[in-house]
């Protein structure tokens, strides 16, 4: 089956081992557009051994930035009981992101135990890939589904430039393969500035090809405030699709998915892999976006370009039960207007935004 396509969603499972709350059933909620609440996408930390220009520029993330500290991060056992909740109200696709997820000391410990719970079917990694070498077994093992690496150039000058000085694309691509060696399947996602990697694209086609690995192309997007966003700087999608296809012709993928966030294509020729296009700028996805976020800090977003989130690690500490803690992320889910993608003007916007390393990618 192809990578790209998502788990069917399985009947909610008992409700882990709260006996209290196992024999009910689950608790659907749609929010004001009607949008069901299926995808969490968890935080693991806002820290990060890249500096990527569109996500963390080392001029603001240098030295001297205070990232959170620990006692403020979520703790293995809030982000279990946080996974169980939710799962109650729907949701059985998990991302770990970040910051880059695999610095978390606990990280293999962390997807045993959302493993364990049995009440997930889809649980994914977003990484840069740097540290695959040496987790991609463990994190076989410990019972991941897939993984998402970020590779945004395979000239070693330009992937330098792109993460803010850092030379590890050796160990992304070793990463690469030792995570295809631990038969964990691997998405890759590339972020395309003008005038900044777009001679890549047909290399990391090619490459993905070779490898028969997904690719998707994600248009630069306006999140957080400090990459001094320009609309001129994004390479509209219809372009990179153009390019590719006058290579290698593409044909559009039958089977949509609701709530996928990319346009999927394949091959013409006999190559099996596929190709995406996230197109935040200009295709926007929201009218069937069924994903929350929680941030390093424990805060529920419902939009990665949300102001403010509703801070859940106050009421996880506050010996709030597991019936009101549900109710409540209920709440915030029915009311939820978001739509921001679809809104958007092509002026930067003066909106404060949280960070993407922080939120969660
Ligand atoms: P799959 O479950 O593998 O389909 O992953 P996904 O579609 O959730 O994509 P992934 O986690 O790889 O996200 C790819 C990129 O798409 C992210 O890093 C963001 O840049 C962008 N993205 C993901 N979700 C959203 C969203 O809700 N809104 C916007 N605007 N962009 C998003
Ligand atoms: N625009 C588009 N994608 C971004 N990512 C991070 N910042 C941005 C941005 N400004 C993507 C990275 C990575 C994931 C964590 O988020 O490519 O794959
Ligand atoms: Fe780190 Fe990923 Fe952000 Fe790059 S995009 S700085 S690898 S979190
Ligand atoms: Fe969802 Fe907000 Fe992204 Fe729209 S902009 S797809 S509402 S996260």
């Amino acid at each position: 089956m192809s990578q790209f396509l998502q788990q069917k969603i399985a009947p909610n499972k008992e409700f882990g081992n709260m006996a209290s709350m196992s024999e009910k059933q689950p608790t659907r909620v749609l929010d004001q557009m009607s949008r069901p609440l299926r995808d969490l996408r968890i935080s693991l930390t806002d820290r990060c051994n890249f500096r990527c220009t569109y996500c963390m520029p080392k001029e603001i993330f240098g030295a001297n930035y205070q990232f959170l500290p620990r006692a403020e991060t979520l703790r293995q056992d809030e982000i279990i009981r946080l996974i169980t909740l939710f799962n109650h109200l729907g949701v059985h696709k998990i991302r770990l992101t970040g910051g880059e997820p695999l610095l978390r000391r606990d990280i293999i410990e962390i997807v045993q135990r959302i493993s364990d719970l049995k009440l997930i079917n889809d649980l994914a990694i977003t990484t840069n890939g740097s540290l695959l070498p040496q987790y991609a077994a463990q994190l076989k093992n410990a019972g991941l589904n897939r993984l998402t690496v970020s590779l945004d150039a395979l000239d070693p000058q330009i992937a330098e430039s792109i993460s803010g000085g850092k030379s590890l694309l050796p160990k992304t691509l070793q990463g690469v393969e030792a995570a295809l060696e631990a038969s964990i399947p691997i998405k890759l996602n590339c972020v395309i500035q003008k005038g900044v990697n777009e001679s890549e694209i047909i290399p990391l086609v090619t490459f993905s090809r070779e490898k028969q690995i997904p690719i998707r192309f994600i248009e630069y997007m306006d999140v957080g405030m400090t990459n001094q966003w320009n609309h001129k700087e994004v390479v509209p999608s219809s372009h990179i699709k153009k390019l590719i296809h006058d290579h290698f012709p593409l044909i559009p993928s039958e089977n949509p998915l609701f709530g996928e966030t990319a346009t999927r294509f394949s091959y013409l020729d006999n190559n099996p892999g596929e190709i995406g296009f996230i197109s935040s700028i200009t295709q926007p996805f929201c009218s069937d976006c069924t994903r929350a976020r929680i941030s390093t800090k424990g805060e529920l977003f419902t939009c990665l370009f949300a102001s403010k989130g509703h801070d859940l690690k106050t009421l996880l500490r506050s010996g709030m039960s597991d019936q009101s803690l549900i109710e409540h992320f209920q709440n915030i889910w029915h009311h939820r207007k978001d739509r921001y993608s679809e809104q958007r003007s092509s002026t930067p916007s003066s909106q404060t935004k949280a960070e993407m390393s922080y939120l969660g990618g």
